[in-house]
């Protein structure tokens, strides 16, 4: 007999996780489940015990939860203390532990688009919310130390700075000095709710002066072509969608749970036929 495995949010209802998630269980000929749960932020105490009592093997957690169901678990794996987040969850024997694939999910996703190691390019991070230090600290750990971080609060970019042990190289900009030196980077990595309903029109910054080689990567996957990534193709700049970053969390997470890996082909296909 199958397992059920979930996400719980809120809203959950747009997710794309579980037709990937479904499709892949499919494919490995597993009979597990996944489904959305819809979880207010005052029910989500009782509904992570529920969860486990129902001996769900596996969740993810996504907006507003994870942060706040770290209170909830037994335990976190290294990734979730890293970021101080959790968006997977097994349940091992009643047991929950919490885990993060974010940061892990956008690195091997920027690997896909990159011909040398990461490491090896110049990166500006716009935004310096729960996303950005996830996907920061994933970088550092690949080495990657000229990575500069830009922000409508300048302040909380210092703080991410000062987080990190390994960045000696790195600036905190406000986002018009990001934008009056945008030709400095490699790699543009925009983490912000600009661009996300309802600023779904506006972009944090302009790509015009940015260099011909830059590789510009937005983490929203649902509008899949932002603004900042329509001015992107328009430049002829090389256009790093969301969905490289949605999905190879969710393998990572499907990795976690089944010791198995999915196939990214066919779980991007799905996205980009459903958004795209
Ligand atoms: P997430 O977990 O998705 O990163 P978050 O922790 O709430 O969410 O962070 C949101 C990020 O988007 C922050 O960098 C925030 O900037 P501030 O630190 O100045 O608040 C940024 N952000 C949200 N709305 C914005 C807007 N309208 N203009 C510029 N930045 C915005």
């Amino acid at each position: 007999m199958g397992n059920l495995y979930g996400l719980i949010g809120c809203p959950v209802e747009h997710s794309m996780s579980p037709a990937i998630h479904n499709d892949a269980f499919k494919e490995k000929n597993m009979e597990h489940h996944y489904h959305a749960f819809h979880v207010e932020p005052e029910d989500l105490k009782e509904s992570v015990k529920a969860l486990k009592l129902l001996e769900v093997k596996g969740f993810n957690v996504t907006i507003p939860h994870k942060i706040s169901i770290i209170p909830f678990l037994d335990e976190l794996h290294e990734t979730a203390k890293i970021a101080g987040a959790v968006n997977t969850v097994v349940n091992d024997n009643g047991r929950l532990i919490g885990h993060n694939t974010d940061g892990n999910g956008y690195v091997e996703s920027l690997k896909e688009m990159v011909n040398k190691p990461v490491s090896d390019h110049k990166i500006l991070i716009i935004g310096a919310g729960g996303a950005a230090r996830g996907i920061f600290l994933a970088l550092t750990h690949q080495g990657c130390r000229d990575i500069d971080i830009s922000n409508r609060t300048i302040s909380k970019a210092e703080e991410l700075i000062q987080e990190c042990p390994f960045t000696n190289n790195s600036n905190a900009l406000t986002i018009q000095e990001a934008e009056d030196v945008i030709e400095n980077y490699d790699i543009i990595i925009q983490t912000t709710a600009v661009g996300l309903h309802p600023h779904i029109d506006q972009k944090p910054l302009s790509l015009k002066n940015a260099k011909k080689t830059a590789i510009v990567s937005d983490i929203i996957y649902n509008p899949i072509y932002t603004a900042l990534l329509k001015e992107a193709e328009e430049l002829g700049l090389t256009v790093h969608t969301g969905v490289g970053m949605f999905v190879h969390q969710a393998a990572l997470a499907f990795k976690i749970w089944t010791k198995q890996a999915p196939s990214i082909e066919k779980m991007t296909k799905i996205v980009y036929n459903q958004l795209g």
